[in-house]
């Protein structure tokens, strides 16, 4: 880390945070950029997140990611935000600016659509299963309709929630959305292009998915979300049975290249040097 009286600084902020990979991000783009910058991680407390954002700001931060549990209060705290925090009410990038107002972007989107577009191109007319329906699916489904999906139906173990969802979503968004349980697995999958885990099932500590795969279309592609361990028990039966499967890290690199861009000045790019470097980084855990 170079930083200088004239280098810009940033931070990620969770409770706790040491889990975080956005200062190995950062810190690989800010090294092969010869950039004057740092990311640091700061471990906040609930109680203390308005507190400390407000600090940070007067300290002369650019703004900061933010990762669990503080997404929604800062959504929460800003002045403004864009349409996908507000679609999410929660936010996991506060960009601070010079007038002193704080706008909350919420980034985890961008992620998954650049993933999947860099994987598969647009996904015109295709159907999607998307499991899980918590903060991530939401985030998942502008992902998707963003690249043309037809139709997504959205399973989760408890439905209710699936159906909430579903509803809540259907009007942002063009894609025809179905809510329900893991139960209708058997009939949704084999009409499925796209799988989509946006649960936390199979993070590390997590009882993975028990999917039947044998539902699935051959040419049916496979795409987690969790990227700890990055070989998920889901990605691994997938390629055992011929299909493509997408991991983690594809979103977590993508959805950090705008957060970038508006803490040091410079789009980045995503590349396989980057992908290295996380590896190696996920292999230290
Ligand atoms: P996030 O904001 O990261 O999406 P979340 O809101 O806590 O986190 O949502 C977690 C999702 O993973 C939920 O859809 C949850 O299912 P429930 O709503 O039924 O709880 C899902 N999930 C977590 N563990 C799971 C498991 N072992 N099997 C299936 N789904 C699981």
């Amino acid at each position: 880390m170079r930083l200088t009286g004239k280098g810009r600084i940033a931070g990620v902020v969770g409770w706790p945070v040491s889990h975080s990979l956005s200062p190995v991000l950062h810190g690989y783009w800010l090294e092969s950029l010869k950039l004057d910058g740092a990311l640091v991680p700061l471990a906040i407390r609930r109680e203390d997140f308005a507190r400390c954002i407000a600090a940070l700001q007067q300290s002369g931060f650019q703004g900061v990611n933010v990762t669990v549990p503080h997404k929604e209060a800062a959504f929460a705290l800003a002045h403004d935000c864009d349409t996908a925090a507000k679609a999410a009410q929660a936010a996991n990038l506060l960009v601070f600016h010079s007038d002193g107002r704080i706008e909350a972007r919420n980034t985890d989107w961008v992620g998954l659509r650049e993933s999947v577009h860099a994987a598969m191109g647009r996904l015109d007319g295709l159907s999607v299963v998307l499991l899980g329906a918590g903060g991530a699916a939401r985030g998942a489904l502008l992902a998707l309709d963003a690249l043309g999906t037809n139709k997504v139906q959205l399973l989760n173990r408890h439905a209710d929630k699936a159906l909430a969802l579903s509803r809540a979503m259907q009007p942002l968004i063009k894609s025809e959305v179905l809510g329900g349980g893991l139960d209708q697995w058997e009939k949704a999958a084999p009409t499925a292009d796209l799988i989509v885990n946006s649960t936390s099932a199979g993070m590390r500590g997590n009882p993975p998915l028990t999917l039947d795969l044998t539902h699935l279309k051959p040419s049916a592609v496979v795409l987690d979300i969790v990227y700890n361990p990055l070989d998920t028990m889901l990605l691994r039966e997938a390629r055992a049975r011929g299909h493509r499967a997408i991991d983690g890290l594809g979103m977590l690199m993508h959805q950090a290249v705008p957060s970038f861009e508006a803490f040091f000045g410079v789009r980045p790019q995503v590349s396989e040097g980057l992908r290295a470097r996380l590896v190696e980084a996920l292999s230290r855990d």
